[in-house]
């Protein structure tokens, strides 16, 4: 496949599916350098950020923008599949089990930047860390897209359903 080096190619691609490869092969092809990425890049002290880049009711491309030793919360999908490539920086996954309200981690996998990776419905709980010194970028890709997603609130030791948002939607037609 063609290398996909602007966000404007990529919308392009998702709009004609999926493909024999599948989502992994789509994203194998994606090489957004620092230049390309730029205008869609948000960091927040705060919290790690979500960009929407591109979405429809089967598919939706978001970016997550990392500052150094930011965590993601606990969450599953909903029967959602999600594919993700590490575009700079680096991340590990860690999934757990819930045990009486508690999670237990199970184990963790990293992937170091260039890497993919596939998540699904099976693998339950997990959460994201920026392990890396500096900044992480990450595309995903969800299939059907995640309308809300189950939270651990680690203050009330609860799950909370939440309906997953974006901070900035760049989302338009291709
Ligand atoms: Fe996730």
């Amino acid at each position: 496949m063609e290398t996909i080096k602007s966000v404007e190619r990529l919308r392009y691609n998702l709009t004609l599916g999926p493909g024999y490869g599948g989502y992994s092969e789509l994203l194998k092809a994606v090489d957004l350098d620092k230049e390309a990425l730029q205008p869609f890049l948000h960091f927040d002290p705060h919290s790690y950020q979500r960009v929407r880049l591109y979405d429809t009711n089967v598919v939706e491309a978001v970016l997550t923008c990392w500052e150094p030793g930011q965590i993601g919360q606990i969450h599953d999908f909903h029967n959602s599949l999600g594919w993700f490539k590490v575009l700079q920086g680096a991340i590990e996954i860690e999934h757990f089990n819930l045990e009486k309200g508690e999670p237990k981690l199970r184990f963790s996998y990293d992937y170091p930047g260039g890497s993919q990776g596939f998540l699904n419905d099976d693998l339950g709980f997990h959460r994201f860390k920026n392990t890396s010194q500096g900044r992480t970028v990450i595309l995903h890709f969800y299939a059907d897209k995640i309308r809300h997603w189950e939270v651990y609130n680690e203050a009330s030791h609860k799950i909370e359903d939440r309906q997953a948002s974006v901070h900035f939607n760049y989302d338009q037609p291709a």
